[in-house]
């Protein structure tokens, strides 16, 4: 009997770049999951990028919703209806509250544009440059109510070049997240990575600290895509 590959959601805001690397992952075969649904919280670019790669789609626009509460709760029905085992967050920029958080503790993962735990919040590229930072990068996490501070599970770095502006950052960190998001989804997938308490277990033993990915842009394939 063929096993059923795991149910992921994955819910963006914006452009959906790391949404597109993780479901074109799991249509090649890199990332053993199936995508049973892409929601935004607005009219996201990403939902028509997502439809043309064959996803299921929903809007749940947040403006429309009388509070925080009611737009978590409507969101978790979707992402329940369509039968999400695990969620990524890919962009989505809005706080989640801490019913939520908890319901789906274990399962629900996020991308942040920063090595993790400096630079929280937004506008992470201006961040570090400011502070004159000689590294930058991206974290996977575990969502908790804590925002941005949950357990890391993995990060990919770059050196910051005295030619870096905000914006080239953030093009170089991008590059690094299209293949660190797909890899991670696949750990969580596979149940090699998981959330134990406040720590992360890969192949059933604690993290000391983030694993290091290794991939640079020189070893990405055309298009960004992992496979
Ligand atoms: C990504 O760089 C992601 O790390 C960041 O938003 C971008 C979304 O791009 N997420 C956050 O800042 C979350 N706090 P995308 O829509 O093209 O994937």
């Amino acid at each position: 009997m063929i096993a059923k590959l795991p149910a992921l959601g994955i819910v963006i805001s914006g452009r959906g770049s790391n949404m597109a690397a993780i479901v074109r992952a799991a249509q090649c075969g890199a990332l053993p999951a199936r995508i049973a649904v892409v929601i935004a919280d607005r009219a996201a670019a990403g939902l028509e990028l997502a439809q043309a790669l064959g996803i299921t789609t929903e809007t749940i626009p947040a403006r429309e919703f009388a509070d925080r509460t009611a737009f978590d709760a409507a969101l978790a029905a979707a992402l329940d209806q369509h039968g999400a085992d695990f969620i990524a967050l890919a962009g989505f920029m809005r706080i989640l509250g801490a019913v939520f958080v908890g319901r789906y503790r274990g399962r629900l993962i996020n991308i942040h544009p920063s090595l993790l735990p400096q630079h929280k919040g937004l506008h992470t590229h201006a961040q570090v440059l400011a502070a004159g930072d000689a590294s930058h990068g991206a974290s996977v996490h575990f969502v908790t109510p804590d925002l941005d501070g949950g357990p890391v599970i993995a990060q990919a770095s770059l050196q910051v070049q005295p030619a870096d502006t905000a914006s080239s950052l953030s093009a170089r960190v991008q590059q690094l997240e299209h293949m660190l998001y797909p890899k991670v989804c696949g750990w969580v997938a596979s149940g090699r990575v998981q959330l134990d308490g406040d720590r992360v277990l890969f192949d059933g033993l604690p993290l000391d600290q983030p694993l290091i990915d290794s991939i640079t842009p020189r070893t990405r394939h055309a298009g960004g895509a992992v496979c």
